[in-house]
């Protein structure tokens, strides 16, 4: 047989120090169900960025290689100010990486382990972060399909107007729109299922608002500390968003306004067509209901540069004609 070279080989923490597609490993940041994310050097542009591993069965899947290629394009095409900047995606040594932003900071699945459900103020600005993060990425074409806490890093703001700054990240690089629950060929199940909206359970086509329904399900769990639904079994998980309504918010929020729990209901309907339209949409609706403020009706400031130099309206100077009238007086 021949001798295994995968990166994922040997333990992980043997990767510390090597050089892998010309990157230096440094550190592990963490992992999820199918990747290992490390913080690494740069070699060529002198940098640190976050170099994601990702499972080498990942790579044997067809479906999945061409949609990591198809959405990792995609993704490095979209320019954003809170999606993580993909600098380079690839195949090494049989594992697909990718190199992006390194973001100093947490993801908001360790926050809300850390620090249990936000403020509501917190909750909204890091939302309307995240929600433009989600229709930038809808217009390009591109769904998500598995946000998630762990996929909104957060990092420090700009000044205390700004407190946070938050990103977007992982885009495409979800199993579960492969196979109906996205379990591995060992059968374990990759990643959580809190967030899974009905037409990706179903296996009915999905767009832009099951990301809606998703990323409803996180800003519920950011204020109510939980998510919607909790069951004791995967089955009965999937059975519960596909048919079951989530509790009231404000049963865990008695704090917040009764309007809350309409705008939630509304974002995690059970069929797309009876959602909010675009995630912006959704978080405006929330704002107006958590605090009385309507929507701000800014018109924006005209920024737009000049790309190309107007012709000249008239001839220059020292191309006035020389020819003058005869001076009739003369
Ligand atoms: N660009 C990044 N910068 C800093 N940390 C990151 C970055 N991308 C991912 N991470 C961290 O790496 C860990 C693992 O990420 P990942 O493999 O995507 O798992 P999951 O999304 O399931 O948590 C997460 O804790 C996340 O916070
Ligand atoms: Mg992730």
């Amino acid at each position: 047989m021949a001798r295994d070279t995968s990166l994922f080989s040997g333990r992980p923490s043997e990767l510390i120090g090597r050089q892998v597609a010309g990157y230096r490993i440094e550190r592990e940041i963490g992992r999820g169900g199918m990747a290992v994310v490390y913080r690494a050097r740069d070699l060529r542009l002198e940098r640190t960025v976050a170099l994601k591993l990702l499972a080498p069965e990942l790579a044997r899947n067809d479906t999945f290689r061409l949609r990591f290629t198809h959405e990792s394009r995609a993704a490095a095409a979209i320019d954003h100010p809170h999606i993580v900047p993909v600098y380079e995606a690839g195949e090494t040594d049989g594992v697909l990486y990718i190199a992006m932003r390194y973001v100093e900071g947490s993801d908001l699945r360790h926050l809300l382990d850390r620090r249990g459900p936000l403020a509501p103020s917190a909750a909204l600005r890091i939302a309307a972060q995240v929600a433009s993060a989600l229709d930038a990425a809808h217009e390009h074409g591109l769904v998500h399909r598995d946000v998630k806490p762990g996929n909104i890093l957060v990092a420090r703001g700009t000044d205390s107007d700004h407190p946070e700054h938050a990103y977007l990240t992982d885009f495409g690089l979800t199993k579960k729109s492969l196979s109906l629950t996205g379990f591995t060929s060992v059968g374990q199940f990759v990643g959580t299922l809190d967030y899974v909206a009905p037409e990706q359970i179903s296996g009915r086509p999905v767009d832009g608002r099951c990301d809606v329904y998703g990323f409803a399900c996180v800003v519920y769990e950011s204020l109510a500390g939980r998510p919607p639904f909790r069951r004791d079994d995967d089955m009965a998980l999937l059975w519960a968003h596909q048919y079951d309504e989530p509790p009231p918010l404000t049963e865990f929020r008695p704090d917040l306004a009764p309007d809350t729990d309409a705008v939630f209901a509304r974002a995690m309907a059970k069929s797309p067509d009876d959602r909010h339209d675009s995630c912006r949409a959704f978080v405006t609706a929330l704002r107006t209901a958590t605090t009385g403020e309507t929507p701000l009706d800014h018109p924006p400031t005209e920024v737009a540069r000049q790309v190309a130099e107007e012709p000249p309206q008239s001839p220059p100077r020292w191309a006035e004609p020389v020819f003058r009238p005869p001076d009739p007086l003369r």
